[in-house]
């Protein structure tokens, strides 16, 4: 019988507070690993999935942290290795898209602000947890990208260039680590009903204009997110490192060209 089984992993889940983070975190203790939930400022959030992950029986703890500060963050997989005794999982799901503005219309800070959450954020935790994965000769990162790390997104340049670099990033990790038994894949996440999409879903015509752009027709579910998450972090997904797995109902195969051409 195949069985998904994460007993005795531990896995940090950054930006776990809510929207995918959520959803991942809770899959993964479902599966058996003890997750540390991170957040920045959600405290309460965090602490109701900390919640919900022990009524279902789970084991979870909360930890804090700005992943845009090293220091930060090397206090955070410092904290996470004192509280589990290691760290085998580290899924790098933080991340933020920004207002929309065109390049030129838009402030660099902003630009900056992006860059250092979506993309220094995911390196500054995998060099944080790449020596203590090493010394097990056993670890998997998973970054989340987004469709956009293929997809142009007008307005959005900076998430576009984070999430492009992301997956570069996820390519040159894996092929320096292979040999140390850590895995490194990146999961492009495509149209999924979160907050940070919100404004789309919630206003009828915007989604109909998006659900044309998945040829499933339909946005995803966070859970469909964390069960991918979970068989990646998993031994099943043994024999997979440095690519991108799109997980998209069908974005990316360019739905309008059902027709024409
Ligand atoms: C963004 C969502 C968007 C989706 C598809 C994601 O990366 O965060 O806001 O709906 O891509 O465009």
């Amino acid at each position: 019988m195949i069985q998904l089984d994460l007993q005795g992993r531990r896995a940090l889940v950054t930006g776990a507070s809510g929207g995918l983070g959520r959803a991942i975190a809770e899959t993964l203790a479902a599966a058996g690993a003890q997750v540390a939930v991170h957040y920045r400022k959600g405290k309460d959030e965090a602490d109701a999935v900390v919640d919900s992950i022990s009524k279902a029986g789970g084991k979870a703890q909360p930890f804090q942290a700005d992943i845009s500060d090293p220091a930060a963050v090397e206090k955070l997989v410092q904290q996470i290795e004192q509280a589990f005794g290691g760290l085998d999982i580290l899924v790098n799901n933080a991340g933020m898209d920004g207002p929309r503005a065109l390049v030129g219309d838009d402030d660099p800070q902003i630009w900056e602000k992006v860059l250092s959450v979506d993309l220094l954020g995911p390196y500054y935790c995998a060099r944080a947890a790449i020596p203590r994965m090493e010394k097990l000769h056993r670890g998997v990162i998973i970054n989340v990208t987004s469709v956009h790390e293929f997809i142009p997104w007008e307005g959005y340049s900076a998430y576009t260039s984070a999430k492009a670099g992301l997956s570069m990033f996820t390519k040159t990790l894996a092929q320096e680590t292979a040999d140390k038994g850590i895995r490194v894949v990146a999961l492009a996440p495509g149209a999924i009903q979160t907050p940070i999409n919100e404004s789309v879903w919630s206003d009828p015509q915007s989604l109909k204009d998006l659900d044309k752009k998945i040829s499933m027709g339909r946005l995803g579910k966070p859970q469909e997110i964390g069960n991918v998450v979970a068989f990646l972090a998993s031994d099943l997904a043994s024999y997979i490192t440095g690519t991108t797995l799109a997980v998209d109902g069908g974005m990316l195969i360019y739905p309008d060209f059902r027709h024409g051409g």
